[in-house]
């Protein structure tokens, strides 16, 4: 009964719960298991602030819930925008299509907005894009995938078996020893590489081990996974000045089928990767981007041209 339906903030005691409903509605993959810990690195220890989460009770049981993740996200000149990532939304499929993703969206874009954040933006898969859509999102554009192929082609691997790097890396280490920050000027939207931010992004996640290679310019880090059976590398950002040699020697220690990575066109990213070989391939489209800003903006927002992104800033993996 819709009447019953109550939308209230999340309590550490509603954990279990949460994570019972996204693992019902969304499934697990072998690195993406709906863990404490794995909860914790995105919405707890995340450097941006604890994450803005509401959830839906009905008939006394959880029923949905719907988590906004903090994130900065600087302009060219330096200005920071306070914005929000909407993940981890889903409906317990015993309560689909009764309004609750609606709800608990809604309620949350008011929060927001009380709270002055200035921006929400996403990457939603085809079942929760169309709701997005109906809410006030817009479309941004869509993010398509770089590769290139290896010649250590290996044998198909099993893909429910979790990726072990030291099969798809020669030798390298896990990144940031806590060195300097290497920050570049952007084209766009940018997420500001603090060391807080890298040591989190890169070495703090629960599940997936990053590895990195490194020259005097730049800082290449990459994740090994497994798709469709084959070995992939995804390069998922470069830090510092980056050039063709970078990449190319990651290209060069990977054990994999190919290397997989997406850069914002314009980016000195995505020329390095294009110079190493790695290859846009056509008509294919990894995600859609959209958004929904809060108030008025300094910039467009809905032309992909003003958002300067690399996969780091795309998954959350
Ligand atoms: C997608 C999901 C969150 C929708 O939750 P819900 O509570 O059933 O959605 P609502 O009833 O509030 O529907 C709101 C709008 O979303 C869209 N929508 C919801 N389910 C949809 C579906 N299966 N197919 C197409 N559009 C859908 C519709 O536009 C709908 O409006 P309408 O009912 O007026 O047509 C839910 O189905 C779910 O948890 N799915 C699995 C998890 C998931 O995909 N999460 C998104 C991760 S990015």
């Amino acid at each position: 009964m819709e009447s019953s339906l109550t939308i209230r903030p999340y309590r550490i005691s509603d954990l279990d719960d949460v994570l019972e409903t996204l693992k019902a509605a969304l499934g697990e993959s072998p690195i993406l298991k709906r863990t404490p810990a794995l909860w914790a690195w995105k919405h707890e220890h995340n450097p941006f602030g604890p994450s803005l989460v509401l959830v839906a009770e009905m008939g006394g049981r959880l029923a949905g819930v719907r988590a906004l993740m903090r994130w900065d996200l600087a302009l060219p000149d330096g200005t920071l925008l306070r914005c929000l990532r909407a993940v981890d939304t889903a409906t317990h499929p015993d309560f689909e299509r009764r309004g609750i993703f609606r709800k608990l969206t809604n309620d949350a874009v008011e929060v927001a907005r009380q709270k002055n954040y200035d921006l929400i933006f996403n990457t939603p898969n085809d079942r929760s894009g169309a709701g997005y859509l109906t809410m006030g999102w817009r479309r941004v554009g869509t993010i398509g995938v770089m590769l290139r192929p290896l010649m250590s082609r290996g044998a198909k691997v099993d893909p429910d078996s979790p990726p072990d790097p030291a099969d798809f890396f020669e030798p390298v280490p896990a990144p940031f020893a806590a060195g300097e920050v290497p920050q570049r000027s952007s084209s766009g939207l940018r997420t500001p590489r603090s060391r807080e931010y890298l040591a989190w992004r890169f070495n703090g996640h629960p599940s997936v081990k990053y590895r990195a290679t490194s020259d005097e310019k730049a800082t290449v880090v990459a994740r090994a996974n497994i798709r469709q059976g084959r070995k992939e590398v995804v390069l998922s950002d470069i830090l510092g000045r980056a050039n063709r040699r970078s990449v190319a020697a990651l290209a060069r220690k990977a054990r994999a089928t190919y290397v997989a990575g997406w850069f914002s066109p314009r980016s000195p990213e995505r020329r390095a990767a294009i110079l190493a070989g790695m290859v846009p391939v056509p008509g294919v489209r990894s995600l859609t981007l959209v958004a929904r800003p809060l108030r008025e903006l300094p910039m467009d927002v809905f032309d992909l041209a003003n958002w300067d992104l690399a996969m780091s800033d795309l998954e959350l993996l």
